[in-house]
């Protein structure tokens, strides 16, 4: 083992949760046991066959202070903003929604059956960045790179750089990696973050281990990465499919309350009264 290998300091199971208008999901990041893990506030996997558990969706709310990144891998979502926004998401495509200083949109399912299944990540903003104007980075799944970097080993890369490919998210804020990982049975793969990121592995398909000491994660398990750069996973015998998410701490206070995250109080009180007032 290389000794700037990262090792699982915790795992975590995500827990049943709903939100919007009645969404069952699993609510990995954001719960009492993981609160967050700088610079990421939230994860979410809704993964459903079962229309009732995502035809309410997630009808007009506002965000004011981070980003929201959604990922799907089944079924299809359309998003409206308040600025005359409006797009549907594919399997396969990324939305990075930079929701500054402020928004109010609409999530809603394109189907009426069917499955469907995909993350939405919350990341947060510095203090200096989380005024700045609503910005949308959207992309087909055709338009993110997918690399084999070894024998039985495909990655997605939504954000970061594996080898010479680079993901298409810009955000030099916090630098974001965010890989998808699908490795076949016993598929072994290395992986060195930039220095000084923060970040977990989520397990969504299959077992691996990961990290120095190979902690063993199950499918919806999240481990947190903690004292080296580079990440070593190996698949179990089934394979895997494996979220790498990753970023540079801001180390700054954060003050939230459900869909604003600021740095203080006062500024917390600002973002309900702007809301209020229609300032979104
Ligand atoms: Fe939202």
């Amino acid at each position: 083992m290389r000794p700037d290998s990262a090792r699982i300091a915790r795992v975590v199971t995500g827990m049943p949760a709903t939100d919007g208008a009645g969404v069952r999901l699993s609510r990995v990041i954001g719960t009492p046991q993981l609160p967050d893990l700088d610079p990421f506030l939230m994860l979410d996997e809704f993964g459903t066959d079962r229309p009732q558990d995502y035809l309410a969706g997630f009808p007009d709310h506002p965000h004011r202070g981070f980003e929201t990144v959604t990922y799907m891998l089944d079924g299809r979502m359309r998003h409206r903003d308040n600025h005359g926004n409006e797009g549907v998401l594919v399997p396969g495509s990324v939305q990075w929604m930079t929701a500054g200083r402020g928004l109010v949109h609409s999530e809603m399912p394109e189907q009426q059956e069917g499955r469907m299944r995909g993350f939405q990540l919350w990341v947060n903003l510095p203090a200096r960045d989380k005024m700045i104007e609503p910005r949308y980075q959207e992309f087909a799944p055709e338009r993110i790179p997918v690399v084999r970097p070894g024998a039985g080993v495909e990655v997605r890369v939504i954000a970061g750089q594996v080898g010479e490919m680079h993901g298409p998210i810009d955000q030099p804020a916090t630098r974001p990696v965010y890989l998808d990982i699908a490795l076949d049975a016993d598929a072994r793969w290395d992986y060195a973050l930039p220095e000084g990121h923060a970040g977990f592995v989520y397990v969504f398909e299959g077992e691996a281990m990961v990290g120095a000491g190979a902690q063993p994660l199950r499918m919806q398990q999240l481990g947190v990465l903690d004292g080296g750069a580079v990440v070593a996973m190996v698949a179990g015998p089934g394979g895997a499919r494996v979220l790498l998410v990753a970023g540079r701490p801001l180390r700054e206070p954060v003050a939230r309350h459900g869909p604003f995250v600021m740095n203080t109080r006062a500024e917390l009180q600002q973002a309900f009264a702007d809301y209020q007032a229609g300032r979104f």
